[in-house]
């Protein structure tokens, strides 16, 4: 085995006339490892996954997948990847099950090899109940995952998802998150994006976050929230009438006291754990009764409000019409 990483991009550019979408990004997948692209709307995550899966040429700047040239080797980069888009791409008179076998045939595979590999994957993502109805009548979350379990058909080792989760409700995005730790248990590689900082933070190796086309940082989510700065000890007093009492309590052991009135929250940055133990004894001692009181590292939250000067919004403004002529080959990168 040569040891190139699953993706490489040096130095994408990719421009809509006057628009840069993409503007100069570099990053480097190890095999088996995950990657996540975070970034509000229209940071420019699509144009990336779709510069990385051939269906969009880059203007500048060069790309490899799985070692592959996406502008020179495109037939190999397409036979080594699986692509999920940001919109359903299944089709909705096919049964989930026709579907499947549809798009296994299309990339190459006999009709024996792929009724077995259809039926395992029903099964891996809920669907063995459903297989046989038309996708038409499919909630949206087992689009979703009727979706991947296509992208997956043909067994890529790099697997691009654009926003996988995106309109699944809680309990679904646990299900998927489950399933695609299972496929780097396997050996696959992922390169997801997301608006979703707990999803970034749960699933990803490695974290490049993107706004206006450009890199603002990256890194592990642990290096990520180190530089957003130091824990803090939070403490939520039951009673407000006593959020004065409390206060004064932390400002003997703190410099600085962060008070939020209508949360009956304290907030002062900690040294460490032992501050949480000194000011627990504290609030024992003078018989404050607390609802929650702990080490609050800071969140990939405070790292993207930081980097992008605005909170994460996955319900932000709609994405703009996609006028791409090259889009409509989406449904044949599988
Ligand atoms: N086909 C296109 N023609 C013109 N402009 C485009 C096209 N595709 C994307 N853009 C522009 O490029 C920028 C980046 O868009 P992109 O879709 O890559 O963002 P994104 O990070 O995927 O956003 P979202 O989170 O909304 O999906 C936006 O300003 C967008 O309007
Ligand atoms: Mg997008």
């Amino acid at each position: 085995m040569t040891d190139h990483p699953a993706v490489e991009a040096v130095d994408l550019v990719k421009h809509f006339g006057a628009t840069v979408a993409v503007d100069g990004v570099s990053f480097s997948v190890p095999r088996g490892t995950v990657l996540g692209l975070l970034g509000p709307n229209g940071a420019g995550k699509t144009t990336t996954v779709r510069m990385l899966t051939t269906l969009s040429p880059p203007t500048s700047g060069t790309a490899r997948v799985a070692g592959h040239d996406v502008r020179t080797e495109a037939a190999a980069v397409r036979r080594a990847m699986g692509l999920t888009g940001q919109a359903a791409t299944v089709d909705e008179l096919l049964t989930g099950r026709e579907n499947l076998w549809l798009i296994g045939r299309l990339s190459g595979l006999s009709r024996r090899a792929v009724r077995p590999l259809g039926d395992d994957l029903l099964e891996r993502f809920s669907l063995s109940d459903a297989a046989d109805r038309v996708v038409k009548t499919y909630s949206g979350g087992m689009r979703r995952r009727l979706d991947l379990a296509v992208s997956l058909i043909a067994s890529p080792s790099v697997l691009f998802l654009d926003e996988p989760t995106t309109g699944l409700d809680p309990r679904s995005r646990i299900d998927l998150w489950e399933v695609l730790r299972g496929l780097v248990r396997d050996g696959t590689t992922l390169l997801l994006t997301t608006q979703y900082l707990e999803e970034a933070d749960q699933l990803c190796d490695d974290i490049v976050v993107i706004d206006h086309g450009r890199v603002l940082a990256s890194g592990t989510p642990t290096q990520l929230k180190d530089q957003a700065g130091r824990a803090s000890v939070v403490v939520t007093v039951s009673d407000p009438g006593r959020l004065d009492e409390a206060e004064l309590l932390m400002r003997d052991c703190f410099a600085e006291v962060y008070v939020e009135p209508a949360a009956r929250k304290l907030t002062a940055q900690a040294r460490g754990l032992a501050d949480v133990a000194t000011i627990g004894q504290r609030f024992v001692a003078a018989d404050i009764g607390v609802d929650d009181l702990g080490l609050a590292r800071p969140s990939l939250d405070d790292v993207f409000l930081n980097l992008t000067g605005h909170r994460a919004e996955p319900d932000g403004p709609e994405p703009e019409a996609d006028d791409d002529p090259d889009h409509q080959l989406e449904g044949a990168a599988r």
